[in-house]
């Protein structure tokens, strides 16, 4: 059955291993299928919640759509945007931002996250942000939505206020409720130096995360130094389950050749920790060292990421201008 895709990620910088493990390797597989409909977007106006350098954030656009087409996407299979040059998505927020709930906001951990202890000093799109995000959503009637495991609350949001929008205006199934498409594994990769810690951008030890960017070397040597126990390799899941930072590096190896976890566990009980580290960096160099020469010879020509930008934007504004002078109907404007 044919899906309307659509996901987002954010162009703050450092993509790594978790955002492709956990979101653009699925966006890849999706583009696969002839009959889907595929909306992938940097979203700029995201980035914005917390403080940005323009230049850097200039620069970072650009990165994030290397990212997307060094991994495999296509702009002539997908419509491949940055969000800032579609107005409608912050019109819709806007409109969407008076139907959802203070009460519903409040929930957000990743709010609670991001702002840290001193809510009070974080900004005021930093809050309203899974607003924006249900905005890019909703304009786009998408059914489906890949993303990694930190993203689930957001689309259960996005669904309530679907949901209260159809019924304050009388318009059954008028907004579509996505289904969010999260990786049944490994679809929350960790820090390489703190299994329960999630992989991200804004780590200050950039040893926790492998970059998109990064060159064999940096890639040997983080998994090199990549946090371990002392035990033995695991023969049984449950063993595995007790042990945080193996069971990323599992995940990892699993999602990377993409194989389940059972076969991994196979494959290295009874061996080293050696043998399975560089097991580990053989792959990882073979999958991910090709896209980050890819994004660096992509990010030489400026001005064909800028093209494709264009060229999705307006592909992406006849849809969402559309629903959003709909939705504008339906509430009497
Ligand atoms: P962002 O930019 O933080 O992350 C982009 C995608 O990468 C996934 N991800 C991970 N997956 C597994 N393990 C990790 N350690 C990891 N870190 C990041 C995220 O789940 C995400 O799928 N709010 C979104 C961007 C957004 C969006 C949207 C997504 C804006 N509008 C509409 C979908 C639909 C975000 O900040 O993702």
């Amino acid at each position: 059955m044919s899906k309307k895709i659509f996901s987002g990620v954010q162009p703050t910088g450092n993509l790594h291993l978790g955002n492709y493990l956990g979101a653009i390797k699925n966006f890849v597989n999706l583009q696969k299928e002839k009959e889907n409909i595929c909306i992938y977007c940097v979203v700029d106006l995201h980035a914005i919640t917390i403080k940005q350098d323009p230049e850097i954030l200039k620069k970072n656009i650009r990165e994030t759509t290397a990212v997307f087409l060094a991994s495999g996407l296509d702009p002539k299979k997908s419509i491949i945007f940055n969000q800032s040059m579609v107005s409608s998505h912050a019109e819709g927020a806007w409109i969407l931002g008076c139907v959802a709930r203070m009460g519903w906001l409040n929930r957000m951990t990743q709010f609670k996250e991001k702002a840290g202890k001193d809510k009070e000093k974080a900004s005021v799109g930093l809050y309203i942000y899974p607003i924006l995000m249900a905005s890019d959503i909703l304009l786009y009637d998408a059914t489906h939505v890949p993303v990694g495991e930190d993203q689930k609350q957001h689309l259960e949001l996005t669904r309530d206020i679907a949901q209260k929008f159809n019924s304050d205006f009388n318009a059954p199934n008028f907004l579509i409720e996505p289904e969010p498409l999260i990786q049944q594994n490994f679809s929350r990769i960790m820090s390489l130096k703190d299994g329960k810690k999630k992989m991200s951008k804004s780590d200050p030890s950039d040893q926790s995360r492998i970059n998109l960017t990064d060159n064999k070397d940096q890639i040997v040597n983080k998994i090199k130094k990549a946090k371990t126990d002392s035990g033995i390799l695991p023969d049984n899941d449950s063993d595995l389950q007790k042990r945080p930072e193996l069971n990323n590096l599992y995940g990892i190896f699993s999602s990377i050749q993409d194989q389940n976890l059972d076969l991994t566990i196979d494959e290295f009980k009874g061996k080293n920790f050696s043998d399975f580290k560089n097991s580990l960096s053989d792959a990882l160099v073979e999958k991910i060292y090709p896209i980050s020469l890819e994004i660096n010879k992509l990010l030489k020509d400026e001005r064909y990421i800028d093209e494709i930008l264009l060229s999705g934007a307006s592909k992406a504004e006849k849809i969402a201008s559309k629903k959003v002078n709909d939705i504008k109907k339906k509430i009497g404007f």
